[in-house]
């Protein structure tokens, strides 16, 4: 299957990645189909495409007609041989088990012609197994996003051992097509590099507050104003390349050495766990949340992701 050659898109999983994933496609001119197994996902979805795209249009990312015309380009469906009637390629994005995307898979690929392309948005089980339920496996290929997908660049596109080069291309130049940022990830490796990235800093992170050196408040600061200031623009490997690599190479001599190689969660991070404090959604984590304080927080997240993308883009065209 050629990039020119897809036209319908199905989004199978209106959960949290699936209706901004869809809506990505529908601004993108391919005409969606929304499938999911449970009708009120579908409607929570819809209401979260409107939602999204009223924040994309007070910031004149997009028009309100054009907003209108994508959405008009979104349907639902309950019926999985109905959602992929006429559909070239086919994105789940269904709960993370590794069963559940197999039998899926398996199933799309019993009702859809042999040269529409699978892909999965898992967050880092095996491609390579995922596939493996599949008699056709070098038409399967990860195309993982990041939350939330229609505000966040990055789409990692994972070659399984099976994938085929014209699979692997393709996603990647539908993913381009769409106005994101690929990246392909050569090795079905757990994690890809996002996650694998993500965690690294993670553990330290945890490490470093378990064992007193700064408070959350601190850590995250240090993030926020320090490091991750400096990520949206350097890379961890330009920031060296600035920075000088004698002088990298030099602390990464002693430093090595000391950071953190725990091979599970640490105490501090279980406890949080068994007392229910699962962040923000219980209203408590790392950080106390009051009342209706997530809805604020989402919301100046999202305006900070779309302000940060227009400046992203200002800058390299200037
Ligand atoms: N949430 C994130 O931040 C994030 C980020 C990147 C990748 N992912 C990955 O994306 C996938 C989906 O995650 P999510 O957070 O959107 O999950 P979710 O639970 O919000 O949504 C999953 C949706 O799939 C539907 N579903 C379940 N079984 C189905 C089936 N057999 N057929 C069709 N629909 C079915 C559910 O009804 C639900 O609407 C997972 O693999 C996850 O690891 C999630």
């Amino acid at each position: 299957m050629k990039l020119e050659d897809i036209s319908k898109v199905v989004v199978a999983g209106a959960g949290t990645m699936g209706a901004g994933i869809g809506l990505c496609f529908a601004q993108a001119g391919y005409e969606v189909n929304l499938y999911d197994v449970q009708p009120e996902q579908l409607d929570k979805a819809m209401t979260r495409i409107g939602n999204s795209q009223e924040v994309l249009v007070r910031e004149a990312i997009v028009t309100r007609k054009a907003a209108e015309e994508a959405r008009q380009r979104i349907s639902t469906s309950l019926q999985l041989d109905e959602a992929l009637d006429e559909a070239q390629f086919v994105l789940e994005t269904i709960p993370e088990k590794l069963e559940l995307k197999q039998k899926f898979l398996a199933k799309v690929e019993s009702l859809c012609p042999p040269e529409t392309i699978l892909a999965t948005n898992t967050s880092g089980l095996s491609i390579t197994k995922i596939a493996s339920a599949c008699e056709l496996p070098g038409r399967v290929a990860g195309m993982h996003w990041v939350n939330p997908p229609e505000l966040v660049p990055l789409v990692e596109v994972i070659r399984g051992d099976q994938t085929d080069d014209e699979t692997a291309d393709t996603v990647f130049e539908l993913a381009r097509r769409i106005g994101k940022r690929p990246v392909l990830v050569r090795k079905d490796v757990p994690g890809f590099a996002m996650n694998r990235l993500q965690f690294a800093v993670f553990r330290e992170a945890l490490h470093l507050v378990e064992t007193g050196v700064l408070s959350a408040e601190d850590l995250d600061q240090t993030m926020s104003y320090g490091l991750g200031f400096r990520y949206p623009w350097l890379g961890p490997l330009k920031t060296a390349d600035l920075g000088g690599l004698d002088v990298f190479h030099s602390v990464g001599s002693y430093l090595f050495k000391e950071l953190s190689t725990m091979q599970s969660p640490p105490e501090s991070f279980n406890a949080l766990i068994a007392g229910g404090k699962l962040g923000i959604k219980s209203g408590e984590g790392f950080y106390h949340y009051e009342e209706g304080a997530r809805e604020q927080i989402l919301e100046k997240r999202d305006l900070y992701f779309v302000r940060q993308w227009k400046l992203i883009q200002e800058i390299q065209k200037a």
